[in-house]
C-alpha cells in the first residue's frame, strides 16, 4: 500500500471537524432522542461540499479522491452519525452510481443537483423479504414498451423521507433471476410513490429511514441505468464503494467514543487517582488505541485501493466487517469507562454506542462481509 495523507487532505479533516464540532454537535441529543431530521444540518453540508465530495467538478461535485471522502467521514460520525450515514448513501450509492453508470442526460438531470446538495437522493434495494440475500427482489418494473411500470415495495431506506431521487432495484424479468433485475430512477414525487412511517430506531434515530411503497409507477426507459437487466450489479458494484463509506463511519464512531472516553479518564478520579491512573483503564485505551489504528490502516487501504483504480471489493468488505466491530466494541468499552455517567446521554456515549451497532448490519451485514471475503479468498 503506497499513499500520502496529504496537506489538503489535514484541511479537510479540519473542515470536517470544526463543522461537525459547531454545527452538529449542538442539538445532537436532542434530534437522537426526538428523532428530529437534521434538515438545517444537512443543507448546510450540501453548501460545504460533503455531499457530493467524489463527483467531478463538472457535473456539481468536489472531484475529491476517496480518502478526502473517507476522512470527512471519520469526522462526522465522531458526532452525528444520521448525519453521516446521509452523507455517505448520497456520495457513495447514489452519486457515485449516477456519475459511474448513468447516461450524460442523466447526469445533467439529477446527479449535478445531487452532488451540489440541492437535493438528496436514496439508494433503494432491500425488501421485507430480499436483505442480505438481495437476489430475490420482489418489486416488479414491467416492460410496457416506452416505459417500465413499478409495483412494490422498499424496507429500510435511509434519506427514504427526505430524497427527491431514488435509485429502485426492480425486477422485469423473474425467470432470469438476478439478471431480470433492472436499476430505475424515480421521483419521489411521481403519482404512485408513498413513504411508510419513519423507523423508530435502537440508533441513528434522526435519520429518516422508512419504508418507500410503488404503486404502478410510470418509469420512462431513458430512466433506467445501464443495459437491460444491469441492476443487480450495479447494486453490487455501488454497494463496494458504499462499504467503504460505513466502514468510514464506524471508524469515526470508534474514534470518537475513544477520545470521549480518554478525556474522561483523566478527569474522574477514584481510589485517591485520576482513573487513567488505574492500569484497568489504561490496558482498556491502549487497546481501543490500537485496534481504531488498525481499523483505519484498513479502511485508509480500501480509498487509495479505489483511487487507485484496484479491485476493491475485498478490501471495503474488510475494512467494514474490523472496522464496525471495533465501533462495536470500542463504544461499549467507553461507557464502561464513563461507568454510570456513560449510561446517560449527556455524556454522548451511550448514543455512539447505539449508532454503532447499525454499523454492523446496513449495506451488508458483518455475516455478508464474510461471505464476500471467504469467497474471495478462495479464487
Ligand atoms: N460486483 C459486480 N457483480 C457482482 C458482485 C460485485 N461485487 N457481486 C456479485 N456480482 C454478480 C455476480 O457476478 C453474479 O453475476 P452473474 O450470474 O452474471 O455472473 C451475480 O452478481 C450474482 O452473484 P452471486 O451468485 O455471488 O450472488 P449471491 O446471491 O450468492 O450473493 C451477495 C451475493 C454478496 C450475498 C449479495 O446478495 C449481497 O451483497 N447481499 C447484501 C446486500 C446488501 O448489502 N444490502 C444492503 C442494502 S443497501 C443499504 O443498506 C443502504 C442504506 O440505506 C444504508
Amino acid at each position: 500500500m503506497n499513499f500520502t495523507i496529504t496537506e489538503e487532505h489535514e484541511m479537510i479533516r479540519k473542515v470536517a471537524r470544526d463543522f461537525a464540532q459547531n454545527e452538529l454537535l449542538p442539538g445532537v441529543i436532542e434530534r437522537d432522542e426526538k428523532m428530529i431530521f437534521a434538515a438545517d444540518q444537512i443543507k448546510r453540508m450540501g453548501e460545504l461540499g460533503f455531499l457530493g465530495m467524489m463527483t467531478a467538478a463538472e457535473y456539481g461535485g468536489g472531484g475529491m479522491d476517496t480518502l478526502s471522502y473517507v476522512i470527512a467521514m471519520e469526522e462526522l460520525s465522531k458526532i452525528d452519525n444520521s448525519c453521516s450515514v446521509c452523507m455517505s448513501v448520497n456520495n457513495s450509492l447514489v452519486c457515485w452510481g449516477l456519475e459511474k453508470f448513468g447516461t450524460e442526460e442523466q447526469k445533467q438531470k439529477y446527479l449535478v443537483p445531487l452532488a451540489k446538495g440541492e437535493i438528496i437522493g436514496a439508494f433503494c434495494l432491500s425488501e421485507p423479504e430480499a436483505g442480505s440475500d438481495a437476489t430475490q427482489q420482489r418489486t416488479t418494473a414491467e416492460d410496457k414498451g416506452d416505459h417500465y411500470l413499478v409495483n412494490g415495495t422498499k424496507n429500510w431506506i435511509t434519506n427514504g423521507k427526505m430524497a427527491s431521487v431514488y435509485l429502485v432495484m426492480a425486477h422485469s424479468d423473474l425467470e432470469a433471476k438476478h439478471r431480470g433485475i433492472n436499476a430505475l430512477i424515480i421521483e419521489a414525487d411521481q403519482e404512485g410513490v408513498s413513504t411508510g412511517a419513519k423507523e423508530v430506531k435502537l440508533g441513528i434515530r434522526s435519520s429518516d429511514t422508512c419504508q418507500i411503497m410503488f404503486q404502478d409507477v410510470k418509469v420512462d426507459k431513458s430512466r433506467r441505468i445501464g443495459e437491460e437487466g444491469f441492476g443487480f450489479k450495479f447494486a453490487m458494484k455501488t454497494l463496494e464503494g458504499g462499504r467503504i463509506g460505513i466502514a468510514a463511519q464506524a471508524l469515526g464512531i470508534a474514534q470518537g467514543a475513544f477520545e470521549l472516553a480518554l478525556k474522561y479518564s483523566q478527569e474522574r478520579r477514584a481510589f485517591g487517582k485520576k482513573i487513567f491512573d488505574h492500569q484497568a483503564i489504561q490496558f482498556k485505551l491502549a487497546d481501543m488505541a490500537t485496534e481504531i489504528e488498525a481499523a483505519r490502516l484498513l479502511v485508509y487501504k480500501s480509498a487509495v485501493d479505489k483511487d487507485q483504480g484496484k479491485p476493491y471489493g475485498l478490501s471495503s468488505s474488510m475494512a467494514k466487517v474490523f472496522a464496525s466491530e471495533v465501533a462495536m466494541k470500542t463504544a461499549t468499552e467507553a461507557v464502561q469507562v464513563h461507568g454510570g455517567y456513560g449510561y446517560v446521554k449527556e455524556y454522548h456515549v451511550e448514543r455512539l454506542m447505539r449508532d454503532a451497532k447499525i454499523t454492523q448490519i446496513y449495506e451488508g451485514t458483518s455475516e455478508i462481509q464474510r461471505l464476500v471475503i471467504s469467497r474471495a479468498i478462495l479464487k
